[in-house]
């Protein structure tokens, strides 16, 4: 039987035309909370903090805050709220506010952090004129206006960098019990509750919303910002767009089938952390909340900003940005980072979330899939393809038709019955399989997984308490409860080489569908009334005893994927790194897997889109991202396939990937000077293969962007505050990916000072100084990718198979200038797919080149790796002065080495120096 999915395929192909169902999916008036709070400006706000219950102890400044009616003479409080602010390490402050005694508690999200913060002193400089002024031990302060409340956030220049309820939308609403009927004399019932408090409706599907409303939101406002960027995941641009005459970007995680461009719909991923930047300082928030958000931006410079508001806000000021998000339910719980450059905002909020950990080294290379490899001849034919071709490839992947009829950790038994044979054929050769797991789980007697979880209630439950049963894939699925320990430790098992047998260290996951998807479901998710295990506490009886899906939502997937991790991890006594790929995403998947951007079509949009999507990811924590290579649905011409194979080869997660009912485009299947294109777009991925691994490696230590925008490293450069067509790889390589049909040149801009910044084309080696934007010439086979002079990129030009097969082979050291003739890089080297790094068995080596010598040395000499890669040349580009003489010193050993002068002799070949890179070494230049 055909899938639903399939038959809406199906359909659109015989009318022709691609686009979203906007019908599936609420607007903000669609979705009552959002109706309700997004029209709801006051003048005042109505929170007040009460300065007679101040309190600060440690690091936390505690106090009381009241909703006060202010429309009667006497000040009546409505509502009790309590409110904390805990300084921080980092220069990051957290500010929560909950109910005082809620009728049941509030939810708090559980996943995101990793661990508990770390505290910072915080100090109570002042308590005067209804002001209260701290400081943490760093010099950030922090000025608290008591009536209404108001909390402004200082940076260690002075400047207020972030302001809390300046536009007064800050709203806790309080759980309450259900009015009684009241009757008329007539005995009508009189309306006594807002419409939609208890219960609404959207499409065919009714909420019940037995606790009634409990939305929260507040706003934020970034003195000094030109923009603000963020909140992936949505198909806009990087830098946000003012939202007052459209609709709010939604984070709301969502299987959006045909999912459009410049849109802010909510797609599959929701993060909630916001960047300021502007060309005094960067600052952040991160909303710390997993229901349904909706985020308002106002950007004061914008033209359909009207005047009059910038004026009264503003005074005339327009350098401002306001946001402001609004959730269904939880608590306000929000993260405030002071910055001051784009590095430390995303530093900080990498902290606080986790640093992604290092990957496998396959996973960083290319991954070959599609819906479907149909059987095992299948994959051994495309993998034998690869190597006919010459074009190295290191994983294939098999897709939900692998399984016995959609039965997870199970396979077909007719058209995979040897995969353990299958593996290992692939694995001879180094390459891996990915296998996808979805979180449904196919409601059929006799299917282990389905019985067990239904004998022993590990299903989430719908509203009346029963085993929730939705659409997908299989058809008729139930979904298990990750959020109860029990299940997820189940679910982990499920991942031994026992119970998933067939399977093998080299074999890795993919967990999709994870939003989670529901073919019949509201919006195509799971109903927000189902309910969730929530750990016996805080009375533990009716409305208490369990979480909604409601309050969760967002961090579902998270869940998931982490006990897949587990599962990983514990089948092979945690002795190999796990690689997940994900489809939704929250704060902190990053700890555990991949993104990708979902079904994208193969469009030249969806290619162009690619790049901010995955910029905004990667400021979300979220590197290692890329995009279905070719596009999911529809057939790439020749051209598109080209650049896009191209774009991915520079983006960190590189994998093809096509629907089922598209035409199979495995790269030989092109013309041939297509596939000569494509494989040069591989052997560019592998060549670079070390490069990206030792970006990775620093990713996991410092946590910034891998995948970076111009303005993380040019933070005064205005110019580079709204570009998203190109980006820089760490600090050393510049992008510009082809993008658009039929070009004969694009515009790249290079940062940096005209008269100190030098770009090095990679290909020519021809050195551009860096004034601005630049039209620069290509064909097809031209990618534009420059090195800043003063960087070191290591190479492995001698490209196989997989990338594994390459791990002995020889460096080629390219050193690009800089003005003052250096230049630097680094290397990490280890066995690529164990924890035994962890055990220092490793080689993180800085490598410097300054006229007079050129050294490889260790930053931790107590760690090392015995690898068997050594120098096979040095090209040290845009040399003005070239030495006479080189001498190689290792060891005891010194050998005198040979040189070539090229290119209009600005570029030196060190030839075929040797050195091993398991030692330290120094090369000595005389003149
Ligand atoms: C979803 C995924 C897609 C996959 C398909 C079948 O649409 O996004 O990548 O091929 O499901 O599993």
């Amino acid at each position: 039987m055909k899938s639903w999915g399939l038959l809406l395929v199906a359909a659109l192909a015989l009318s022709g035309s691609y686009a979203v169902d906007r019908n599936n999916f609420k607007t903000c008036d669609q979705s009552g909370f959002c109706k309700r709070l997004r029209g709801f400006k006051p003048e005042k706000s109505e929170y007040t903090l009460n300065l007679d219950t101040v309190l600060v102890h440690g690091n936390v400044l505690s106090a009381e805050v009241d909703t006060v009616d202010t429309s009667t003479q006497e000040r009546k409080v409505l509502w009790h709220y309590a409110m904390r602010l805990s300084a921080l390490v980092d220069g990051t402050f957290r500010v929560e506010i909950d109910e005082v005694d809620p009728l049941y508690p509030r939810y708090r999200t559980q996943l995101a952090l990793n661990g508990e913060p770390k505290a910072d002193g915080l100090k109570l400089l002042s308590n005067e004129n209804g002001k209260l002024t701290l400081a943490n031990s760093q010099g950030h302060k922090v000025v608290i206006t008591a009536a209404p409340l108001k909390i402004e956030f200082l940076n260690q220049a002075g400047d207020v960098a972030v302001v809390l309820n300046d536009n007064a939308q800050l709203v806790v609403e309080p759980l309450r019990v259900k009015k009684e009927r009241i009757d008329d004399e007539d005995g009508n019932a009189v309306e006594v509750e807002e419409e939609g408090t208890w219960g609404e409706s959207f499409k065919s599907h009714h909420d019940s919303k037995p606790r009634g409303n409990e939305a929260v939101s507040l706003d934020f406002s970034f003195p000094d910002a030109d923009n603000v960027y963020g909140i992936p995941e949505h198909t806009d641009k990087f830098a946000l767009k003012t939202t007052t005459s459209g609709e709010p970007y939604r984070l709301f995680n969502l299987d959006v089938f045909e999912y459009e461009l410049d849109s802010r719909m909510a797609i599959y991923g929701a993060v909630p952390v916001l960047y300021s930047h502007g060309p005094k300082h960067s600052a952040g928030v991160f909303w710390h909340n997993s229901a349904e958000t909706w985020v308002d931006i106002v950007n004061y410079a914008d033209s359909t900003v009207v005047s009059s508001l910038v004026n009264l806000v503003t005074g005339g000021q327009k350098r401002r940005v306001d946001a402001r998000f609004i959730s269904e339910s939880g608590i306000v719980d929000v993260f405030v980072f002071l910055g001051e450059k784009p590095s430390d905002v995303f530093r900080q909020y990498v902290m606080l979330t986790g640093p992604a950990p290092l990957p496998p080294k396959f996973s960083l290379a290319y991954h070959q899939c599609r819906w479907n490899y149909v059987d095992e001849a299948d994959v051994r034919s495309v993998d034998n393809g690869f190597d006919e071709h010459d074009i190295p490839a290191d994983v294939i992947w098999l897709d939900i038709e692998y399984t016995d009829r959609k039965k997870y950790f199970t396979w077909d038994p007719l058209k995979f019955p040897n995969p353990a044979e299958m593996i290992a054929n692939l694995t001879s050769k180094g390459r891996k399989l990915v296998t996808i797991i979805d979180p449904h789980v196919k409601r059929e007697a006799g299917y282990f997984l389905h019985e067990d979880a239904t004998e022993l209630g590990y299903y989430v439950k719908d509203k009346d308490g029963k085993d929730y049963e939705g659409w997908c894939w299989p058809g008729s699925s139930s979904y298990l409860d990750f959020f109860n320990p029990v299940v997820s430790k189940y679910y982990s098992e499920r991942y031994s080489f026992e119970n998933f047998p067939g399977t093998s260290k080299d074999v890795h996951i993919w967990n999709d569908m994870n939003e989670p998807s529901v073919f019949n479901g509201p919006e195509i998710t799971m109903p927000k009334d189902c309910r969730h295990y929530k750990p016996p506490q805080d009375g533990n009886d009716g409305l208490a005893a369990y979480w909604e899906h409601r309050h969760v939502h967002n961090e579902y997937g998270l869940w998931n994927i982490r006990a897949t991790h587990e599962g990983m991890l514990q089948r092979a006594d945690s002795k190999y790194r796990p690689f997940i790929l994900t489809r939704s995403a929250f704060a902190g998947t990053q700890r555990y897997a991949a993104v990708w951007t979902g079904d994208n079509m193969a469009e030249w949009g969806f290619l162009a889109v690619s790049v901010p999507m995955c910029l905004s990811l990667a400021s979300a924590g979220i590197s290692f991202c890329g995009s279905d290579v070719g596009g999911f649905f529809k057939y790439p011409e020749a051209e598109l396939m080209t650049r896009w194979y191209q774009a991915g080869a520079f983006q960190p997660f590189f994998r093809a990937h096509s629907h089922i009912e598209t035409k199979r485009r495995e790269p030989w299947l092109y013309d041939p000077a297509t596939t000569a294109l494509l494989r040069d777009a591989n052997r560019r991925r592998y060549a670079l293969i070390d490069f990206w691994y030792t970006l990775f490696y620093e990713h996991s230590v410092d946590g910034l962007p891998v995948m970076r925008a111009l303005f993380q490293e040019y933070p005064k450069e205005e110019d580079t505050y709204t570009i998203d067509d190109q980006y820089l790889l760490g600090n050393k390589l510049l992008v510009r990916p082809v993008v658009e049909p039929g070009v004969s040149n694009v515009k790249v801009y290079l940062p940096g000072s005209a008269t100190r910044t030098l770009w090095y084309d990679v290909d020519t080696y021809h050195a551009y100084p860096a004034n601005g934007y630049l039209t620069f010439d290509v064909t097809l086979s031209k990618v534009p990718v420059f090195q800043r002079g003063g960087g070191i990129v290591l190479r492995k030009e001698r490209v196989r198979r997989s990338s594994a097969l390459m791990a002995d082979d020889p460096y080629t050291i390219v050193v690009a200038l800089d003005a003052n003739g250096t230049s630097e890089g680094s290397l990490y080297i280890d066995d690529g797919e164990t924890y035994e790094y962890r055990n220092n068995k490793y080689i993180y080596a800085k490598l410097a080149y300054e006229p007079s010598a050129m050294t490889y040395s260790f930053v931790n000499d107590k760690a090392s790796y015995p690898t068997r890669s050594w120098v096979e040349r040095i090209v040290i580009a845009g040399i003005k002065n070239p030495p006479k003489t080189a001498k190689l010193v290792q060891g005891e050993k010194q050998t005198s080495l040979q040189m070539t002068l090229h290119k209009g002799n600005d570029v030196l070949v060190v030839r075929k120096p040797a050195a091993s890179m398991a030692q330290p070494w120094k090369i000595i230049f005389s003149y």
